[in-house]
């Protein structure tokens, strides 16, 4: 029986952890399970944490297990290595698929029957090897895949642009990671389409901002590792919002990873693409209208993402 006032994080590190602070202020949950292989480290931010809570709302927060978390409604996975400066994502792959050799097992045996949620690196590979280690559901399984990608783009354009970030209807898509594409073909503002808004703010040379702006939100997280050593608060607050989402079966529409079902084309790869998101997790898939290059970057994004599951170095 899931409890709907539940959730758990794997992984406590500083994503675990950023987004478990999250979650308490988000008054979405009265109980929080952290596990981690450090169990010091999940009791040690279990506390923290919870002493913030007579300033949020009544939480019970503790370090347990994978059987406290078996009727939570959502578990989120942030366990694994993190890139050093100068890793791809991609880098961590068989790493951290041999982390969750050890972790989705374990879920699967618990019982869970909710949403997972997968916040590790590589998030698309890992979420396509969490869909077929954990026995859930397909669309059960998803990743925070461009969310937060998507929100650097708002907030870049917000800035260029000034306007409020929430205000820009623009998605990043595919990979989370170094071969997703914004899609600029169906971005607008409140309605207008970007290349016109741009123009209204006084910004003609469209073509140079798109390629800075991209490029900008493409390497943000190499920028921040290379100056903090990782990002945190960022993912944390996408973990807010997915979570969000779900336990409020809001029926919005966040560039989820998931599993591909022939949708562009594509198949048999978890990637980034707009999706209705609600208390089931994957609601529907929403194929954005996509320029014939960005259809072709897309392509080119699952194309990588396969050839790395292809060359995973353990049976998943
Ligand atoms: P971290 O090293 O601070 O924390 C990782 C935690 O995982 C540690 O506390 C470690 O003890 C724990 N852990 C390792 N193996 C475990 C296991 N078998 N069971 C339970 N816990 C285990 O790393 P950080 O910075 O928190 O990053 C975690 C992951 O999140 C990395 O893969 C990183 O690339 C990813 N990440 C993903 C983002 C996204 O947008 N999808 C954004 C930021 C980070
Ligand atoms: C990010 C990396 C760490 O912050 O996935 O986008």
């Amino acid at each position: 029986m899931v409890n709907n006032r539940k959730v758990a994080v794997v992984g406590c590190g500083f994503v675990g952890s950023s987004s478990a602070f999250a979650l308490m202020q988000s008054g979405l949950f009265s109980e929080m399970v952290l596990i981690d292989v450090d169990r010091a480290r999940a009791e040690g931010e279990a506390l923290d944490i919870a002493h913030g809570t007579p300033f949020a709302t009544p939480m019970k927060i503790y370090a347990g297990d994978y059987a406290d978390a078996a009727d939570a409604a959502i578990i989120v996975v942030t366990a694994g290595a993190a890139q050093k400066p100068g890793e791809t994502r991609l880098d961590l792959v068989n790493k951290n698929v041999r982390i969750f050799q050890g972790i989705i097992p374990q879920i699967r045996d618990s019982g869970f029957e909710g949403i997972l949620l997968i916040v590790s690196n590589p998030v698309d590979v890992l979420t396509y090897a969490a869909i077929k280690m954990s026995g859930l559901p397909e669309g059960h399984v998803i990743g925070s895949g461009t969310v937060l990608d998507s929100a650097r783009l708002q907030e870049a354009l917000g800035a260029h642009l000034g306007v409020d970030p929430r205000d820009v209807e623009a998605y990043v898509i595919g990979e989370h990671g170094d071969s997703e594409l914004a899609v600029w073909s169906s971005a607008d503002v409140a309605g207008v389409p970007l290349k016109d808004f741009c123009e209204m703010r006084g910004h003609f040379d469209h073509e140079e901002a798109e390629r800075r702006i991209a490029e900008d939100v493409k390497n943000a997280a190499y920028e921040i590792i290379d100056r903090k050593h990782a990002t945190y608060y960022g993912i944390a607050m996408s973990v807010k919002r997915l979570c969000t989402a779900i336990m409020r079966d809001e029926k919005c529409i966040l560039p989820i990873s998931a599993l591909m079902v022939g949708e562009y084309g594509i198949s048999d790869v978890a990637i980034s693409m707009p999706t209705i998101v609600g208390r089931d997790g994957v609601e529907c898939r929403v194929p954005i209208s996509l320029d014939e290059e960005e259809l072709a970057e897309l392509h080119r994004s699952a194309k990588a993402l396969r050839d790395v599951i292809d060359g995973i170095e353990v049976e998943l």
